[in-house]
């Protein structure tokens, strides 16, 4: 897999699996702009990437703040030229019948979720296109293909961001710009560990859950970053507007 010479701006960066494809987007030979609203775990993954012999910066970020993003991605663009943005940046909420989800918690995912990955897009996608080349990859989720009961809210916004995906590729693509967006089952990440946690019994819930997967355990945010530097990289430039499942074969199953 080769990002040799790209700029990659990764959303999310501190953690899980924006952290994962932040280092092995490094590994792959892209400069990685390390963001995240955490902005010590963002030090410290690029801390991580240059002890490592790579090129990363981290930078504050907070994708529900629309001006912070255009600062950030404008910045980035003039100062490197951006070849690869990944909207990772996203939050769950309790497991909850939809009568019991609160407006907050509703307000607050959907902005994080949805807003977030278009506040990126609607900072990124005109430099991008000016310059006549480009990869987003959108964080989506199997929740978003499939709904899943008790994540109403975090079904909704990841279904938004896999149509929203396809609509922007079609935008993006005659100005040689893909847009695309990954879709993973379960993965071991603090998000899912908090997921779990929810649960009367975590560790029940956890085996009850990997005995759906047919490859019989939770994906690996590597497994993950892995598939996001493939869409980001000249390797998949005939891919747009795919969203692609990321699952251990759970959708199948
Ligand atoms: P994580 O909780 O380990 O990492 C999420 C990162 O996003 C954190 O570093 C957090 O600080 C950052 N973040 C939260 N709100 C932000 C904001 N407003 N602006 C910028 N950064 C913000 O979670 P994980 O599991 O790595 O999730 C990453 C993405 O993958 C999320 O969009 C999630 O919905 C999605 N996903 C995760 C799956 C899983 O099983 N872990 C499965 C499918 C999708």
């Amino acid at each position: 897999m080769q990002l040799d010479d790209k700029t990659v701006l990764v959303t999310g960066a501190a953690s899980g699996i924006g952290a994962a494809t932040a280092k092995q987007c490094s590994e792959y030979g892209a400069r990685v702009l390390v963001t995240d609203v955490d902005t010590p775990g963002a030090e410290e993954v690029a801390e991580t990437i240059r002890d490592d012999g790579g090129d990363a910066e981290a930078h504050e970020l907070d994708v529900t703040d629309p001006e912070q993003v255009a600062t950030v991605i404008e910045a980035a663009h003039e100062e490197y030229g951006l070849d690869g943005l990944f909207n990772n940046a996203g939050v769950g909420h309790p497991g909850q019948s939809i009568e019991d989800v609160d407006e907050s918690v509703r307000d607050f995912v959907m902005n994080v979720n949805i807003n977030g990955v278009w506040n990126c897009c609607h900072a990124a996608l005109p430099l991008l296109k000016e310059q006549g080349h480009g990869s987003v990859v959108n964080m989506s989720s199997v929740a978003g293909k499939l709904g899943l009961p008790g994540q109403s809210v975090y079904s909704l916004t990841k279904g938004a961001v896999l149509n929203f995906t396809r609509a922007a590729a079609q935008e993006a693509g005659p100005h040689g710009v893909r847009v695309n967006a990954v879709c993973p089952g379960f993965v071991d990440t603090p998000l899912t560990d908090s997921y779990f946690e929810g649960r009367d019994d975590p560790d029940r819930a956890r085996e009850a859950m990997v005995e759906q997967y047919p490859l019989k355990r939770l994906g690996d945010p590597d497994e993950v970053a892995d598939c996001v530097a493939f869409l980001l990289s000249d390797h998949a430039s005939y891919v747009t507007g795919h969203g692609l499942v990321i699952d251990g074969g759970y959708e199948s199953g």
